[in-house]
C-alpha cells in the first residue's frame, strides 16, 4: 500500500535528516504516555518548521494548538535568546502536559502557554497590544480556522508568513459536497485566502507518515489594522 511507502520513505528522511535531539524525543513520550492523540507533527515537519523559524530570521512566533508542546518545543529551539512562542491551548489537561515537556526541555522562558479557547484569547492578545508575530502556525480545530486566519492577519505584519496545518486531509478538500465540518471549515479558509487582498497563499499537498494531507503556506502582505485597536 502506498501509505506504508510514505511512512517508510518518511522514517528514512528522518534518520537522515532530523537530527536526534532529547527534548523532542521525551516530548513524544511523556504526550504518549499521557494519553495525548498522537497528532502533532511528524518529525520532519517539525524540522520543516525548526527551518523556517531559521530561514526567516523568525522572532515571535504565534501558535494555535498545543497540544503536547511538540511543535512549540521544535520552533522555539531554532529561535534567537529574545525570541518567544505565544502558544494556545483550550483543554487544560493538554496544556498542563506541554508545560512540564517545555520546562523539561529547558523553554520554559521561551514558550508562553495560554489556557482557553483561541476564540477568547486571540482578541486578549489583540488588545494587550502586543508586538506583531513573524510566524503563525494555525493547527487547532478546524472549522474555525477562517476565523483563526482573520486574527493571524491582525496580529501579524506585512512579510509575516502563516503555515495552516490539516488543510488537504487525503484529498476531501477538493469535494464541495462533503458534509464533514473541518472540511467545509478549510474549504471557507481558502475561498477567503482566494480573495484576501492583504495575503497570497497556497497548499503543498504533503505524504508521510501522517498520511496523505497538505499544509497551507500564506505570506502577509500589506498592514492589517493595527493590534490593539478596534
Ligand atoms: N501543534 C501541535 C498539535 C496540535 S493538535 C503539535 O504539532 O505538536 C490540536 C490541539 O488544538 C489539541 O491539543 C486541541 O486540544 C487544541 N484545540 C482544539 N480546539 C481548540 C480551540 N478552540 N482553541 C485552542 N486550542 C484548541
Ligand atoms: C488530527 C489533527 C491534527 O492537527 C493533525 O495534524 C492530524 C490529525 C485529528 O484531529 O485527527
Ligand atoms: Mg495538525
Amino acid at each position: 500500500m502506498m501509505d506504508e511507502r510514505w511512512k517508510i520513505v518518511d522514517r528514512y528522511i528522518e534518520s537522515l535528516l532530523v537530527p536526534r535531539d532529547a527534548s523532542r524525543d521525551s516530548a513524544l513520550k511523556e504526550s504518549a504516555a499521557a494519553g495525548l492523540p498522537e497528532i502533532q507533527v511528524s518529525p520532519v515537519q517539525g524540522r520543516f518548521l525548526q527551518l523556517l523559524v531559521a530561514a526567516l530570521g523568525v522572532r515571535r512566533i504565534l501558535e494555535i494548538g498545543t497540544l503536547g508542546g511538540y511543535s512549540a518545543i521544535s520552533m522555539a529551539q531554532r529561535l534567537p535568546d529574545d525570541g518567544r512562542v505565544v502558544t494556545l491551548e483550550a483543554d487544560p489537561r493538554h496544556a498542563a502536559i506541554a508545560r512540564a515537556n517545555i520546562a523539561r526541555a529547558g523553554l520554559a522562558g521561551k514558550i508562553e502557554v495560554r489556557i482557553g479557547p483561541a476564540l477568547t484569547i486571540l482578541p486578549q492578545l489583540a488588545g494587550e497590544g502586543v508586538e506583531p508575530f513573524d510566524l503563525v502556525f494555525l493547527d487547532a480545530d478546524r472549522p474555525h480556522t477562517v476565523e483563526y486566519f482573520d486574527w493571524a492577519l491582525r496580529l501579524t505584519r506585512p512579510g509575516s508568513v502563516l503555515v495552516v496545518d490539516n488543510v488537504v486531509r487525503q484529498g476531501a478538500v477538493a469535494d464541495p459536497e462533503n458534509p464533514d465540518a473541518s472540511v467545509q471549515g478549510m474549504r471557507r479558509f481558502l475561498d477567503r485566502l482566494a480573495r484576501e487582498s492583504r495575503a497570497e497563499g497556497v497548499v503543498i499537498q504533503t505524504v508521510g507518515a501522517k498520511g496523505y494531507d497538505g499544509f497551507a503556506f500564506v505570506r502577509v502582505v500589506t498592514p492589517s489594522k493595527a493590534v490593539g485597536r478596534p
